[in-house]
């Protein structure tokens, strides 16, 4: 096989979306909405959001906790993956994203299993002390603060808890020593900390789909 052309790669990436994610109408018209209402379209690809279902699944979770909710695509797809009872926590910084995520959540009927809090990852997070331990973590948000959101990941889950970082892939950058960029530099300090701090054990995987060339780490708290 030669390397992948941008058409052979978008190709397969609708070749699995089309035959293992399918069409669904309440995410569709999330990401439809989002868009009407101004938000950068940033949301995971299909794929992604699939793997993040399943992910919650296979951990058999119950609590999930993200950080970046934007308008709740993702968070649509994980609080689909909990049995009755269970709860997603997710922090969003811009009210006006706050707001489609709420709309969006409660068209999908999930509304009274998503939890949004409005305010910056930083200060929210202490906030989540006394909530039951998360069984999955999803980092979304500014990439700047990712040592600081798998810090407060290690410290709100238990032994078990799965850990996903987005977007550790940034378009190749992350492989780039010499860059400045903050959002590369901030990858790569979180890249970093999961092989050197002891609470995580982690792998990642570059990704093509329908949103380019980016990566997602997963660990697992020891
Ligand atoms: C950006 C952020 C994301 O979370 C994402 O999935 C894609 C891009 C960004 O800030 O550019
Ligand atoms: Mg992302």
């Amino acid at each position: 096989m030669t390397d992948p052309t941008p058409d052979a790669w978008r190709a397969v990436d609708r070749y699995f979306a089309d035959t293992l994610v399918g069409h669904d109408p309440a995410l569709e018209a999330a990401v439809a909405d989002q868009n009407v209402a101004g938000l950068p379209a940033i949301e995971v690809a299909p794929v992604n959001g699939k793997l993040l279902h399943l992910l919650a699944r296979i951990a058999g979770a119950r609590h999930v906790l993200e950080i970046g909710t934007l308008g709740a695509y993702s968070t649509i797809w994980l609080a689909r993956a909990l049995p009755d009872g269970g709860r997603v926590v997710t922090i969003e910084a811009e009210p006006a994203h706050a707001a489609v995520a709420r709309a969006n959540v409660d068209r999908a009927g999930v509304g009274d299993r998503v939890d949004i809090r409005i305010g910056r990852g930083a200060d929210v997070l202490p906030t989540l002390d006394g909530e039951p331990a998360f069984d999955l973590v999803f980092i979304d948000a500014d990439k700047q603060s990712n040592t600081i959101y798998l810090d407060w990941a290690a410290r709100l889950g238990h032994p078990g808890t799965v850990v996903v970082v987005d977007n550790v892939g940034r378009g190749g950058a992350v492989a780039d020593p010499q860059s400045t960029r903050s959002d590369v530099v901030g990858t790569q300090r979180g890249i970093e900390m999961l092989r050197d701090d002891p609470r995580f054990d982690a792998t990642a995987l570059q990704t093509l789909d329908a949103k380019g060339w980016d990566g997602v780490a997963i660990a697992v708290l020891t």
